[in-house]
């Protein structure tokens, strides 16, 4: 397995080009099972997860083709999904024991072909990650569900039936199935309580592209009207915000100055402000994000991550990399995942002083400096805070299980080395 070695104490400057956002891209690619003509998106990221979502969907059917086209300055993939000719209505567990999401061809399949066999995916290192609102919705529309032998098997033989569902929480996954299910499904689907991450406002960009009528798009209530087929489109993935956030971190905790090229303020306003009372510059221009800690003192904050506008969940573990050296401390409260605190273990062997209090929250002590150590996480987010960790110590970290940061950080490597960091591969057999 891969790892990545990194030589800390380097001050970052320089431009980051942001990529299409991997949680956008996902549920989109599944839209593409809505219709028989082709969906093409740009905009695409490089990642393991998508190359993991293609490769279930043509099992599937699904026809795939790409190319590599300049998209706001930068190079990037993109793809042609055409579902003319599905022959497979089950995602088998070893597609989706790699890759959660693909509890995305739930709602698309059930609408379109009104069965659809699905492994249930267990939990993560990050919660028990329960599907029940999904499921349940699906119910409320008139699906006939039951679970034997691990998969999820269901059955709308008249089609999907339009309701009015009220989410328990307002769940991002969720919000994407019903959404999909209901373009297709007869009469009129209400949504309340539905999650309002920029994801889904770009989901529901495309299903509109494709013909779907929606309504309500940016709030908390979502109506759709059925339509009896949807048609082919165009449609570009919205830059992520979440790897924006996480490179504004590494100028950060590096005391340095990047311009976060595409990034979207308007997406990051929490963590962005939050940036600023810990003591960093952030200037938001059209097309770009400039984050200054040149000579800054960092100073200690509190977060509390909470579904959007709120604080991202998907950047509490980069804060907290930032909060080890900042002079004070800062409160972590993590109210979305319920086991969302891994990387804590690792950036205290890193130096760090964190501690955690019930499954929630952890207090951080700032400390003068942190010092390079081998280490690893068990998610995402956490491997990028290492990563983060690694950029502000002293000497050498080498981050094992580079596969997480491969399935979220498209060229991680080539875009920190591009600001100056001291970081390379190291390839390892598997
Ligand atoms: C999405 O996960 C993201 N994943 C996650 O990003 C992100 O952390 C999360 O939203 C919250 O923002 C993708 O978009 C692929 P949820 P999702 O359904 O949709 C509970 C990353 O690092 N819940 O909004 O699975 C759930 O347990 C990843 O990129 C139920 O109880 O999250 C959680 O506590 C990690 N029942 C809360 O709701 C359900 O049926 C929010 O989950 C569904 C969810």
């Amino acid at each position: 397995m891969d790892k990545i070695k990194i030589i800390g104490g380097k001050q970052l400057n320089g431009k980051i080009y942001i990529s299409g956002a991997k949680n956008a891209a996902l549920p989109l690619v599944c839209a593409s099972l809505l219709s028989k003509e082709p969906v093409c998106l740009k905009n695409v990221p490089e990642l393991s997860d998508i190359t993991f979502l293609n490769s279930l969907l043509s099992y599937m059917g699904l026809k795939i083709t790409s190319n590599d086209e300049i998209f706001n300055h930068h190079s990037s993939k993109t793809y042609t999904y055409q579902a003319d000719d599905i022959k497979e209505l089950t995602a088998p567990y070893d597609f989706v024991r790699k890759m959660r999401a693909s509890y995305y061809v739930l709602g698309p399949l059930l609408a379109r072909f009104h069965h659809v066999e699905f492994s249930l995916p267990g939990g993560c290192a990050i919660g028990a990650r329960p599907i029940d609102i999904h499921l349940s919705s699906l119910e409320q529309m008139g699906a006939k569900i039951e679970i034997k032998n691990g998969y999820v098997i269901a059955d709308a033989p008249k089609g999907l039936q339009g309701a009015h569902i009220i989410f328990s929480k307002a769940s991002v996954g969720a919000t994407c199935n019903i959404l999909m299910a209901a373009t297709l499904a007869n009469g009129i689907t209400k949504i309340e309580n539905a999650a309002k991450e920029p994801e889904i406002e770009n989901l529901i960009d495309l299903l509109i592209g494709m013909g779907a009528k929606i309504f309500g798009r940016g709030t908390s209530i979502l109506t759709i009207e059925g339509v009896k087929e949807l048609h082919s489109t165009t449609h570009a993935v919205i830059e992520d915000r979440i790897e924006a956030g996480s490179y504004a971190i590494a100028a950060a905790i590096t005391k340095g100055r990047i311009e976060l090229i595409n990034a979207k303020a308007e997406h990051l306003q929490q963590p962005f402000r939050t940036l600023e009372k810990m003591g960093v510059e952030v200037l938001e221009k059209e097309n770009s994000v400039i984050i200054d800690a040149r000579n800054k003192t960092i100073i200690g904050e509190d977060i509390y991550t909470d579904y959007y506008p709120g604080f991202p969940t998907d950047l509490q573990a980069q804060f907290m990399a930032l909060m080890t050296i900042a002079e004070g401390a800062s409160l972590v409260t993590e109210s979305i995942w319920e086991n969302r605190f891994m990387h804590v273990p690792e950036l205290c062997r890193m130096g760090a002083n964190i501690n955690i209090h019930g499954h929630a929250s952890a207090i951080v002590r700032g400390v003068k400096k942190l010092s390079g150590a081998p280490v690893m996480a068990t998610d995402l987010r956490a491997s990028f805070a290492l990563v983060l960790a690694g950029l502000a110590a002293e000497g050498e970290t080498i981050v094992n299980r580079v596969y997480h940061l491969d399935r979220g950080y498209e060229k991680l490597e080539e875009k920190l080395k591009a600001v100056g960091a001291d970081i390379e591969r190291i390839k390892e057999p598997d």
